[in-house]
């Protein structure tokens, strides 16, 4: 496990490595690349869509009006933006804010999954449709998953993944916005679970049996996941 200083410098050389990436041809209409924000020690890490057009101008994610609902979200729950790291599935802004594309979404994903490995935060709130599918890998839609927790292994880390309305489609309606807050205020006890255990394949391979997973809050969930 890096230091939190090895962990910065770390990340630092991820983001350089971002700035120059020309895998996908949003490199072309970018005026920059929104690596992500905030704490590189972070126990909750949010996963947006994409830029948008402020983004792209400043280099930060969520700096518009959803960011600032983002931002009264976490204060409620007494936190603000320094407590976590925010970053999205694109690090580039697709013109006129189109959906990404799969093969974006693809050439992308490495810099989210260094990001993952790197700032290891214990839960992830996906945000909207594109996070959610992504990270979750299957098709299900905000709608129907929003709000429940579940132990999954994205990429290199094993972490609480929690969907979560996107703030943007919060905005203007309130029936959305009440169920974006309603979720967010259980952020803090998914929190406390703290680390899960390490998902367990459902397939055994034949030899010992495996070690009891200890933490009573994931074997729950890992079972509503059909893995034991
Ligand atoms: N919407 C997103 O998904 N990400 C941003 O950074 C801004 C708006």
């Amino acid at each position: 496990m890096a230091s939190a200083a090895e962990r910065r410098e770390l990340l630092k050389a991820v983001y350089q490595e971002a700035r120059g990436c020309v895998a996908c041809a949003l490199h072309e209409t970018r005026t920059s690349v929104v690596f992500g924000a905030g704490n590189a020690d972070a126990e909750l890490m949010f996963v947006g869509e994409a830029p948008g057009a402020n983004e792209d101008l400043q280099g930060l994610p969520f700096v518009g009006q959803a960011g600032r609902l983002l931002e009264q979200l976490l204060a409620e729950i007494g936190m603000q933006r320094d407590d976590v790291f925010i970053a999205n599935t694109l690090k580039c802004r697709p013109p006129g804010n189109r959906d990404p594309h799969p093969h974006e979404l693809e050439a992308c994903r490495r810099y989210l999954d260094r990001q993952l490995e790197l700032i290891e935060p214990t839960v992830v709130c996906t945000l909207g449709n594109f996070a959610t599918k992504l990270l979750r890998g299957e098709p299900t839609g905000i709608s129907r998953i929003h709000g429940q927790a579940e132990v999954r292994t994205i990429g290199p880390r094993t972490v609480r993944l929690y969907p979560l309305y996107h703030p943007a489609a919060a905005l203007y309606t309130p029936s959305t916005l009440a169920m974006l807050r309603e979720d967010f205020s259980r952020i803090p006890e998914i929190l406390a679970l703290g680390q899960p255990a390490t998902e367990v394949s459902p397939v055994q391979p034949p030899g010992p049996v495996a070690e009891p997973v200890d933490d009573p809050a994931a074997t729950v969930e890992q079972d509503q996941l059909g893995l034991f």
